[in-house]
This record gives structure tokens, sequence and C-alpha cells, in this order.
């Protein structure tokens, strides 16, 4: 056990974290040149097309140093705010962190919000200074803001180069000398955390653990102690670059778990696994459960793709437990699920994978929160759905979601962002100076407020130089009501939703002029009316149209007829028919994209 590392890298995204790994494994000949391919560990096609490390993983290496042989554990962790229990989970199974700060960048939003999990665990940090080879590199700067953040004297900071492999050998040498050596009783009844889990349709569920105490051997009767589930280990082993079947692993190490699990969701990532015979007295602090904050409908486009897509997205969550889903029927849209989500990102992962891999083209309607709906008799609704929402008579209080966010920038954007979370209902926090002109504004905000165009705004803002990490925060009551959007008289459900009562008012307008621009001018004329409850609070007129496209072909040339009428009827497929009304695709989604 003395000569074992379980160490993680922590970094801002794109700052190098998955170059600096496949340096690693390749300084130690963990892969062999013809394996080497680019970024190792993101080996879904998916994670390597748009670099971001969606599902962690882990990967043993070899390493002798003055003739002593040392085993590295190198943790991976998923870079996305919307995965940060995941992240939390693979830190608690670490000793020690490399943190990576891009030297052309400096400190980030994520870099900052990890590191205190990281220095929350105790965790020995090796601060990396990377991208050393570039030519706008930063040194002194980064280096006095990395000095700043952690406290470590300067000489302590590794310069170093994914990309040339400068200070890897240094860095190799860190983890033995610095990260201390994982603690815990192969002797003592058996404490397994898991902090991730894959899906393998040969295998079934691969969960990955480490040994905090005791000892596993192959065969062994195991308890997972939050599912209360009981299983046999049929395989346990080491994780080199493929799978490597051991007969026994004890306290400090790394490891994976096959035992006949069928689904996800019967891994909880954060959960205990123990001996049946001799379970452990307590299970591994900070258990919790995952729970989607973000929903949406999502319907197919032909109303007879509903059963492939009930099947595909079945097929996801096979691997992917923090997906959930539900039937609901939309009057508008027909039958769909609703889906729920960690956050924005993990939603249009799932949109793009349905698309990708399943090839469904789906609509996926406003986004919304999670809300606790309190009634007059005392229950407690969780309400996932602008219909879910009861009769407002029967409502004692709603509670909303709310993030603590952190924003890093340049002090020149400063005034813009304040200006931006206040219309988003934002409380500041605090504010804290970085280094020079840049700055951290910590926010309290209604999550329900950034699931649209947040982001978006804050990137077009700041040019880019803005970055942003939050946490979940807890419930607030909130004064909420429901909008509901009118096509000539009918309600449109996928169109209604929840919304603080001060900003209802002007966002049923821009909703409305928003509509006005996406549905086309149609034979007759379109009334768009935003709506609370029975009073009507705005209205646009989309004017018709009479518009024969056959009209130039003087009933002439028949085939021409025929390929426009072709060309008109495969325009109609993109559009979705509510009353009288032919709505396109794209407006459910667009409508809430408002300047
Ligand atoms: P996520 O997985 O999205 O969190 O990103 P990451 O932190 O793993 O970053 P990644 O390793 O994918 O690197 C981001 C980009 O920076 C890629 O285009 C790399 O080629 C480039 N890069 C990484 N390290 C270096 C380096 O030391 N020097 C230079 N010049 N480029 C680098």
């Amino acid at each position: 056990m003395n000569n074992i590392r379980n160490f993680c890298i922590i970094a801002h995204i794109d700052h190098g974290k998955s170059t600096l790994a496949d340096r690693l494994l390749e300084y130690t000949n963990t892969v062999a040149g013809k394996e080497m391919q680019a970024q190792v560990l993101d080996n879904m096609d998916l994670e390597r097309e748009r670099g971001i490390t969606i599902k962690s993983h882990a990967i043993q290496m070899g390493y002798k140093l003055n003739g002593e042989e040392y085993v590295f554990n190198l943790i991976d962790t998923p870079g996305h705010v919307d995965f940060s229990y995941e992240v939390s989970r693979s830190i608690a199974a670490c000793e020690g962190a490399l943190l990576i700060v891009d030297a052309t960048q400096g400190i980030q939003a994520q870099t900052i919000s990890n590191l205190y999990m990281a220095l929350e665990h105790d965790l020995e940090i090796i601060p990396i200074m990377n991208k050393m080879d570039m030519d706008n590199a930063m040194p002194e700067e980064v280096e006095d803001q990395i000095v700043e953040l952690i406290g470590c004297k300067p000489e302590e900071i590794i310069r170093a180069s994914g990309k040339t492999g400068m200070g890897v050998d240094e860095i190799l040498e860190a983890i033995v000398n610095r990260i201390p050596a994982p603690k815990g009783d192969p002797e003592a009844p058996l404490q397994c955390l898991i902090f991730d889990s894959v899906f393998n349709s040969f295998r079934g569920i691969i969960a990955y653990f480490k040994i905090v105490n005791g000892t596993i051997n192959k065969g062994d009767l195991v308890k997972f102690v939050n599912t209360e589930k009981e299983y046999s280990a049929e395989e346990i082993g080491i994780l080199k670059l493929d799978m490597s079947p051991t007969k026994s692993l004890s306290a400090g190490n790394v490891g994976y778990i096959i035992s006949g699990i069928k689904t996800s969701k019967e891994v909880k990532v954060g959960d205990t696994i123990t001996h049946v015979k001799r379970p452990c007295p307590k299970s591994i602090e900070g258990f919790q459960e995952v729970k989607p904050m973000v929903f949406a409908g999502v319907y197919p486009i032909e109303t007879e793709d509903f059963e492939d897509l009930r099947s595909s997205i079945e097929k996801l969550q096979l691997n992917d437990a923090s997906l959930t889903f539900e039937a609901e029927s939309s009057v508008a849209l027909g039958f769909g699920f609703r889906c729920g989500f960690l956050g924005m990102l993990h939603m249009e992962i799932i949109q793009e994978r349905l698309d990708r891999e399943f090839d469904m083209n789906v609509i996926t309607t406003v986004p919304n929160v999670s809300y606790k709906v309190y009634t007059n008799k005392g229950g407690l609704i969780e309400v996932h759905n602008p219909s879910g929402l009861p009769d407002i008579m029967a409502i004692d209080r709603i509670e909303e979601p709310y993030i603590r966010a952190s924003i890093i920038t340049r002090t020149d954007y400063i005034g813009q962002i304040m200006t931006l979370c206040l219309g988003k209902r934002g409380e500041l926090v605090k504010q804290n100076y970085i280094s020079g002109n840049r700055m951290e504004l910590i926010y309290d905000l209604p999550l329900g407020e950034i699931v649209f165009d947040f982001y978006d705004r804050l990137k077009s803002i700041s040019k880019g130089y803005a970055s942003f990490d939050y946490h979940m925060n807890g419930f607030r009551p909130s004064k909420l009501i429901k909008l509901d959007i009118l096509l000539n008289g009918e309600s449109v459900d996928a169109l209604s939703c929840l919304i603080h009562v001060d900003n209802a008012v002007s966002l049923g307008k821009r909703m409305c002029e928003k509509l006005k621009e996406l549905i086309p001018r149609q034979q007759f004329d379109i009334a768009v009316q935003a709506a609370i409850g029975a009073k009507i609070i705005s209205r646009e007129t989309i004017k018709a149209v009479r518009k024969d496209v056959t009209a130039k072909c003087y009933g002439g040339d028949i085939s021409r007829k025929r390929k426009l009428l072709e060309k008109q009827k495969k325009g109609k497929k993109r559009m979705k028919q509510i009353g009288n009304v032919e709505v396109p695709q794209k407006a459910f989604l667009e409508v809430l994209k408002l300047d």
C-alpha cells in the first residue's frame, strides 16, 4: 500500500487535462506507441469530437523511481458543472490532485470550484502551469494567481507542456514524493467507495471503486449499502488500458467489479460496497442521490415514432442513470416523454445522442426546473411540467431551486454582467479580486432563470472572457405563475411556462413578438396571445397571406407543378399542426431565446 498513489487531475475545460493525461500514460509506458491515440481517456466518440470528458474513468500506471516500483491510479473526472457530484466522488477516492492551469488563460471558474472540492477532501495539491510552450503564456501573472489561490511557494509550481512533454518527468516524481500513500486497514471489514460505473453491452454494468478498508476477493458475496442489493463478485480487477482481472484487491487500491448487474440504476455513484457476512458498521460519507434538475418534453416529430423513441431513451438510460423519463402527452405535440436532466449540457448531450446514435429526430420543448409546490392541505407536489401545476386556489406556496454561481471575468465586463444577473433575479453574495484586472463574482440565482440563455448571453457580453460554474444551493419560496400562449384562441400546452410574477408581463409580450417572427404567415390571420389564467396580457397578429405556389405555372407544365407541391409537402414535415395553425418545430425552443 505504501507504493500506491491515487490522484486525479482538476482543470478548467480546455486547459489541457486530457493531453497531459496522455503524456503520463506515454511516459510510464502504459500505452504502447501504436495504441496511442490522442486523448485515450475520452473513449466515447462524442466526447472526442466535442473534447468534453463526459464520464469519468480510471487507469493504472506503473512507475519506477530510485529502484522502487510504484502503482499510480489516475482517476479521471468529468469536466462540466452538470456532473459535479461525480467529480466530488472521484475526488473522494484520491489522496492527491494535479491542479492544471493554462498559462495563457490563468485561473477560471472551474479551476476554483474543483480545487475547493479537493481541499475539502484534504487532497495534496500539485500545481501545474500548462501550455508553457505557447507564445502568449503569462507565467509570472499566472504564478501569482496560483500562489494567491492555494498559498503554495512559487517553486512548488511545475511548469509544463502537454504538447512538448516539458515538465512531465517532474510531475511523475512529484506524484511519488508529494502525494501521500492511501491509508486504510486491509484486515478491517470491507468498505469500497463507488466513484463511477459504465454500461457494457456484453458484461452489464461495471462499477469502479476505491477500497477504503478491507480486502475483496473474486466470488465474494457483497452488498451495496444504499441500494441494499446483494451480488456475487463475479469478476474483480484493476483498470489498465483494458480491464485486467485479479483474484483479490485490498485497501488503497482502485478497481472494478462485475456482478451481473443489468441497469445503471442499481449502481449509484457514492454508494459503499461491503461484505454480506462481515459488513462495515458505517457506509462511506457523502452519499447523495443525484436528481435531475432540468426537465423538458421530448417528442417524436412523426407520431408513429413514439415507441422507437421510448426504446432509444431506454437504451441511453442503461448507461446514464441520471437521465429520467416518463410518458406524457401534449395536446399540441401528441405523445412523448418528459425527460429529466442534470443540467443544460446534459440535455444537449442526450438530444445529440438521440440524433446520432438512434437517428431520432425530436422536438424538445422549453425546459423548466423542478418546483416544490405546497398545497393548502399540507401536501407537497414536485412539479416538472407547467401543465402539472395544481389549480392556483389549491396552492399554499411554491419553492424554486437556487444555485450559487461563480463567475470569473475581466473587470471591464463587470457592469454588464451585474445587469444580466440582476435581470435574472440574481443576488450578489460576494466579489473577490483575483489579480490585476480579474474578479470573481458570487451570485445566488434561481436555476429556472439560467436554463434558457444565461450562458450564451454571459459569453457574448464578455466576448468569451467570462467563465461560469455553479452548484445547487437549496430551494426558496417564489411568486411563480403559469403563463399560457394561445394561437387563435387555443392554448398551446408545449409553450406554457412557469415564471416569476414580476417578469410575466414582459415575458408574455416578448414571446408573442418572437412567435410572430417564427410562425410563417398562413391563409388566415393568426392571433398570438399570452395569458395568465383567463386574462390576456399581450397580443400580436400574424396577417394572412394568399399565396398559391402553383400560380406561376399557368396550369401548363404538370411535372413542374408536381415538383413544387412535393417541395411544399417536405417543408410541412418540419411543421407541427396546432389547431389550424402550422408551427415550425424550431419555434418551440427558439421562442425563449429572447434578446
Ligand atoms: P476538456 O476535456 O474539455 O476538459 O479539456 P481538457 O482540459 O482535457 O483539454 P485538452 O487536453 O483536450 O486540450 C485542450 C486543447 O489545448 C487541445 O486543442 C490541445 O491540443 C491543446 N493543448 C493541451 N495542452 C497543450 C500544451 O501544453 N500546449 C499547447 N500548445 N496546446 C495544448
